[in-house]
């Protein structure tokens, strides 16, 4: 078939043949691209005789003109302007492949080199843009007092990518999580890509989850993770510190009580005291009205009471 085009080409004598790459250029998004295109000059060629057009293939919006040794850029698209050149030097050899600077997203697509000299040919170069993405950041939430059993959103991102990137998630054993996955993607104003992931997970301890983000453009892929490790350890931790500050609490709430007991307990056994009617002591005989009050309360060294029994009060026998 190469053959068989060659003697066609052969055949045409004079006729003008030009080459670019069939495989799509990939620029990084930023840099500067080189969209190949040449042709074989006759050996009196001169480039004073050569017309060029680099132009859009859909809109035909130029992109870069040049004719009668100079470049024509009246009615360069807009968005092109000081962003393309030729290989000035390389004219001669019939080298006409164009120099795009700082490539944007916007620039991705079909370019059309338009040749002319007696005769005249032309072909299309495809430009694709890639940008890498930065690497990836995983977050887990809640990112404490997690308990296996509990739900929790594991969550990666990553950003300024182009194009659209391929997340994967992966359990310890490398195995494809596919389930509870939810993916975004959305462009800035620049065309490149933010992505974030979102998995819901039941927590297992010692599980490591990992996000893995590939640039299928650049065969590059970013990777980061997180290990469910510790956190659901630190639980049972936490509940015997929680059991020993309740258990500190309530014992210290009953010995309150206690104490406010004995106090309302010696109060009323002082009201007692306080007034003890002489019917009361009549009828009781002999015995003295302790009242129910612990004994304990006249202890020598106790406070002395105003009106004590066995200090001040008359007592009949
Ligand atoms: C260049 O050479 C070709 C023959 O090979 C001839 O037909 C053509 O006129 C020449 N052009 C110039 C500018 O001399
Ligand atoms: C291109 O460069 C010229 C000269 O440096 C400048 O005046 C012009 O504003 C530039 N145009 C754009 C679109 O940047
Ligand atoms: C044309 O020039 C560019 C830039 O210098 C170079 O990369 C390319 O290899 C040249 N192509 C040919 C066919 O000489
Ligand atoms: C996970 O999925 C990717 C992409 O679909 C695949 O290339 C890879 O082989 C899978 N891995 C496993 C362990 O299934
Ligand atoms: C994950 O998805 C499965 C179904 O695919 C569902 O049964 C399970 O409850 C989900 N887990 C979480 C944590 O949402």
């Amino acid at each position: 078939m190469p053959f068989l085009l060659l003697i066609l080409a052969l055949g045409l004598a004079g006729a003008m043949e030009i080459q670019v790459p069939e495989e799509p250029v990939v620029a990084l998004f930023g840099h500067d691209a080189t969209l190949l295109c040449s042709f074989s000059p006759e050996a009196n060629f001169s480039v004073a005789e050569l017309s060029l057009i680099w132009q859009l293939t859909d809109t035909k919006r130029l992109v870069h003109g040049f004719s009668e040794g100079r470049d024509r850029l009246q009615d360069q698209g807009q968005g092109y302007a000081n962003r393309t050149a030729l290989f000035y030097d390389q004219l001669a050899l019939g080298n006409v492949s164009l120099l795009l600077r700082r490539v944007r997203i916007s620039d991705e697509g079909s370019f059309t080199c338009f040749v002319r000299v007696r005769d005249y040919d032309s072909a299309a170069v495809t430009l694709h843009v890639a940008a890498p993405y930065s690497k990836p950041s995983v977050h887990l939430e809640p990112s404490k007092d997690l308990k296996p059993g509990d739900v929790a959103v594991v969550t990666c991102h990553a950003s300024r990518g182009y194009p659209e990137a391929s997340v994967l998630w992966q359990d310890s054993r490398g195995a494809n999580l596919t389930a509870n996955v939810t993916t975004w993607q959305v462009a800035n104003e620049e065309g490149l890509f933010e992505v974030r992931s979102v998995l819901r997970v039941l927590l297992e301890p010692g599980v490591t989850y990992s996000c893995l983000v590939l640039n299928a453009a650049l065969r590059q892929h970013g990777h980061a993770s997180v290990t469910i490790t510790g956190q659901p350890l630190a639980f049972p931790a936490v509940a015997l510190w929680l059991t020993v500050a309740l258990a500190v609490c309530v014992l210290a709430l009953l010995a309150l009580l206690a104490f406010v007991c004995r106090q309302k307990i010696r109060e009323s056994c002082r009201e007692d005291e306080e007034r003890p009617g002489p019917e009361e002591r009549d009828e009781e005989g002999e015995e003295p009205k302790t009242g129910g009050c612990p004994i304990l309360d006249r202890a020598p060294g106790a406070r002395p009471l105003p009106n004590s029994r066995f200090s001040e009060s008359p007592d009949p026998g």
